[in-house]
Formats: structure tokens, C-alpha cells, sequence
């Protein structure tokens, strides 16, 4: 299967697929293209591990070229690691079922526009959650609201505080897609 890692950040999840191809935990799977659309620290792991790579600009036409991209590279699974952009409808509806998300929470709680990053981990932390997790979904047009595929939850200790959180989420988080990743590979085989 080849994918396509779109990323903004650090870029910790794309180097935990990274590794795990190389690892061969993740077999059947081959990085194409990683695609940015910010000057990030994950260009800079993509670039150390020798990936084809884009930049794209945060403009009207991010969408289109992004598809161009994938076309060109006969992509086959897109894998949102961390991607703040919002891709438009024409292309979610084109790539159905072939974009996946990483949400840094139990979807549909603290989903949708501008939740993302610290502000997920915040608001939980000001209801008082008593749990978190991690969910890996379907991309729709609607943010955050396509099919889930996988989920996994943590309890949330009272004296949890951002870091905590944080921490607790990086570490659920990159087995979780790797997982998710894993499942739509030995489907696709
Ligand atoms: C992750 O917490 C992910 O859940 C969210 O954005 C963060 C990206 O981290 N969507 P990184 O860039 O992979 O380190």
C-alpha cells in the first residue's frame, strides 16, 4: 500500500511510521510522499529519512495540489498525522474512504473546527474528564465527524495536568495509527 503523510508539526507520528517500515512492523506499506503545508520540524524527518517531499502553501489551490500529488504518486491510503489544514469537499469526497485522521481525543467529544493540539487537551482537562484517548477516523468534509475506525482510552488521574495529558496522548496515539494503518494494509493486500 502506498501512502501519502501530510503533516504540520513535529512530526513525531510520521517518524513512528517511519520507523515501523523500516522495522518492517508495518509491512506492505511504502511512504511516497510526505507533504507539508508549513515549514515544520517533520519536513526535516522526512527529508533525514530520504522521503520524496512537498511543500505545499496554505492557499485556495491546497487541495488541488495536493491531489496532483497523490494522483502522481498513485497513492492508495492518505494518513492525516497531525495536518491542521482542512482539506475541501471535492477532495474528501474523491479520496472517500482512502483519508485517515489522527484526533487527540475520544471523537466526537472535543472535535470539529479549531479543536486541535493543546486547545483539545485544555477543555478536557476544564470539564474535569475522567478519560481521554486517542482516535484514528475516516476523513469526511465534516471536521472530525467521519467514521471511526479505532479508539483508545485512558483514565485521567486527578492531578493530571496539560503535560501529563500530553505526554499520556503521545504515547497512545502512534500505536493507535500504526494499528489502523496495519488493518487497512492487510485489507488492501
Ligand atoms: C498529535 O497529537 C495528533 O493527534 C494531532 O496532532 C499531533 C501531531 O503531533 N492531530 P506530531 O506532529 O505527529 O508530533
Amino acid at each position: 500500500m502506498r501512502i501519502a503523510v501530510l503533516i504540520s508539526g513535529s512530526g513525531s507520528n510520521l517518524q513512528a511510521i517511519i520507523d515501523a517500515v523500516a522495522s518492517k512492523d508495518l509491512k506492505h506499506v511504502e511512504i511516497v510522499a510526505v507533504i507539508a503545508d508549513r515549514n515544520c520540524y517533520g519536513l526535516e524527518r522526512a527529508l533525514d529519512a530520504e522521503l520524496p517531499t512537498w511543500f505545499v502553501e496554505r492557499s485556495e489551490t491546497l487541495s488541488s495540489e495536493i491531489d496532483e500529488i497523490c494522483e502522481n504518486e498513485k497513492v492508495d491510503l492518505i494518513v492525516l498525522a497531525g495536518f491542521l489544514s482542512i482539506l475541501n469537499e471535492e477532495f474528501c469526497t474523491k479520496w472517500d474512504k482512502k483519508i485517515i485522521n489522527l484526533h487527540p481525543s475520544l471523537l466526537p467529544k472535543y472535535g470539529g473546527m479549531g479543536m486541535y493540539g493543546a486547545k483539545v487537551h485544555k477543555a478536557v482537562l476544564a470539564n474535569n474528564e475522567k478519560e481521554s484517548g486517542a482516535t484514528v477516523h475516516y476523513v469526511s468534509s465534516g471536521v472530525d465527524e467521519g467514521e471511526i475506525i479505532l479508539q483508545e482510552s485512558f483514565e485521567i488521574p486527578a492531578e493530571a495536568d496539560l503535560d501529563w495529558l500530553q505526554q499520556k496522548i503521545s504515547e497512545v496515539e502512534k500505536p493507535l495509527l500504526l494499528k489502523a494503518i496495519r488493518k487497512l494494509a492487510d485489507k488492501s493486500i
